[in-house]
């Protein structure tokens, strides 16, 4: 089979199509045929040393989100072969046949095909999961940054749905128009004044603007950056989340997909055999949505 192996630290470059062993399936494995993955910006930092994110062994194979088809499952499993199906798998889904632990498969409704299933795990999840930890209050305020980007449209769209009063930062002036036009929120753009909110969930690394937390406000961060000493000492408390598979916060993102209720933007959608290229995109700022690989 085929996968995309990671040789070196570098940039696309480093990334390539290689012949590799088809994996063998463990007793709890299911053996899943990938149909569609995306590129996250933890795959960059994968390659690029000094992040903490860092890869130690090459090669390796990167990707977090998984659409496919089951080709092998247990007797006794919730799957059989032919499922349609959608993981969470940190890490190791860009290759052609991949084992995943059946605690990080759900069954892919049939609304939702291969390209857009494989936008959903990441993003989605992290979302969830950085809101929740939030515990917002009636009465309280959110400010999303990185509202274009796919963990702070997600957080936007699940915070309107809890019905939070809530605010997006982005970089640009043609940012802040795209956001307002698909989430009727209001934008932010970094170099404006903004005004103080009660709770930021933070996915673009802006760690260092007291101005945009209330004293004794609570700060998320998805990013890998530093909160800074200032922000710390004004803020009730900061957190940097790392996301966790869990299966029941992926249904719950999944049937929130089918009823309408969350969507993704999709940017690009490539072949394994274009990753360079699709690499090269997602490394670049102002993308509006999900790069796909299709395997
Ligand atoms: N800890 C975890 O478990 C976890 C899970 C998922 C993601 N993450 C991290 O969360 C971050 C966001 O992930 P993502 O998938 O949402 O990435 P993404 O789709 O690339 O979105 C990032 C967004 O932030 C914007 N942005 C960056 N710097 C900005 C600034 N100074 N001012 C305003 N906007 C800015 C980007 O705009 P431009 O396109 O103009 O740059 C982009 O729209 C990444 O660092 C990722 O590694 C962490």
């Amino acid at each position: 089979m085929k996968a995309i192996q990671v040789t070196n630290y570098g940039g696309p470059e480093a990334a390539s199509v290689q012949s590799v062993d088809t994996p063998i399936k463990n007793k709890g494995d299911v053996l899943v045929s990938v149909i569609a993955s995306s590129v996250n910006p933890v795959d960059i930092k994968h390659m690029t040393p000094g992040t903490v994110q860092e890869i130690d062994q090459f090669p390796m194979v990167l990707g977090w989100d998984i659409a496919g088809i089951v080709i092998e499952a247990d007797k006794d499993s919730a799957f059989q072969a032919g499922d349609r199906v959608l993981a969470l798998h940190p890490q190791g889904s860009w290759q052609q046949v991949v084992p995943v632990q059946e605690n990080q498969l759900l069954k892919l409704p049939e609304d939702i095909d291969f390209i857009y299933g494989a936008s959903i795990p990441l993003g989605t999840v992290t979302a969830l999961q950085a809101l929740r930890k939030l515990k917002i209050k009636q009465g309280e305020t959110l400010l999303v940054t990185g509202a274009l980007g796919s963990v702070g449209g997600y957080a936007i769209e699940l915070a309107k749905q809890a019905k939070i009063p809530l605010a997006g930062l982005v970089r640009n002036k043609e940012q802040k128009k795209m956001c307002e036009d698909l989430f009727d929120v209001t934008m932010y753009v970094s170099d404006e004044t903004i005004p103080a909110f009660t709770t930021v969930f933070d996915t673009a690394g802006i760690l260092g603007r007291t101005e945009i937390l209330q004293p004794q406000g609570r700060l998320i961060t998805v990013s890998d950056d530093k909160v800074s000493l200032n922000v710390e000492k004004q803020a009730l408390w900061t957190e940097h989340h790392f996301v966790r598979t869990n299966q029941e916060d992926l249904q719950t993102i999944v049937a929130l997909f089918s009823k309408g209720k969350l969507h993704s933007r999709i940017e690009a959608v490539y072949s394994m055999n274009e990753i360079q290229e699709a690499l090269k995109l997602a490394s670049q700022s102002g993308n509006n949505g999900k790069i796909i690989i299709v395997f």
